[in-house]
């Protein structure tokens, strides 16, 4: 693969330990651990059944895998400002923010290989997600956020005839911007994700 491809992961190593990092600070924050709550380990399994193949890994990790967490996010974002976690609500909206990087990164190379290998992109995601036992995905969808990372609009329409989520509160809305050297979070107000 091309050098740019593994500068792109690098960044998506670094933005995944940043994650970490915010979520492990909020935790203890609360008391609480890294370990200390049962975690499934789907991202991990996938990632050990592609690992001979780079179209699969592309297919099934960033643009399955990654793209569900585009989903979750905003309804999950909704049980935390529920419960009054503003910090949870606000380190989702940065996860959110770069989660859309890393599911466009994954499918600027999915369509870099299928080009490369002259086959169609829809008709082959449908295979690799059969071969390898890809979870089925269920609404609702984060449309605007997988057009965001690089979904073409017959994909969405294929995968979603859904409607979004309802809005159930503001302050998942802002998206913070970060600064990574200081971790000073500054939460801004953005357009509709
Ligand atoms: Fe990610």
């Amino acid at each position: 693969m091309p050098a740019d491809y593994y500068r792109d992961w690098l960044r998506v190593a670094a933005e995944e330990a940043l994650h970490f990092d915010l979520l492990r600070q909020h935790l203890r924050s609360l008391g609480r651990d890294y370990g200390d709550f049962d975690a499934h380990d789907g991202l991990w399994t996938t990632v050990e059944r592609t690992s001979q193949d780079v179209l699969a890994r592309m297919a099934l990790v960033p643009r399955t895998l990654e793209a569900r967490g585009l989903d979750a996010t905003p309804p999950m974002q909704d049980r935390l400002c529920r419960a009054g976690d503003l910090r949870a609500v606000e380190i989702l909206a940065i996860i959110l923010r770069d989660e859309v990087g890393h599911v466009a990164i994954g499918n600027h190379w999915y369509r870099w290989l299928c080009q490369r290998d002259g086959l169609d992109p829809v008709q082959t995601y449908d295979r690799l997600a059969r071969e390898h036992h890809a979870p089925r995905l269920r609404g609702p969808f984060n449309v605007e956020a997988r057009l965001a990372a690089g979904f073409t609009p017959i994909e969405v329409d294929a995968l979603t005839r859904a409607q979004l989520p309802e809005r159930r509160c503001s302050q998942r809305r802002q998206l913070p911007t970060l600064s990574r050297n200081s971790a000073v979070v500054i939460p801004s107000p953005i357009p509709d994700l």
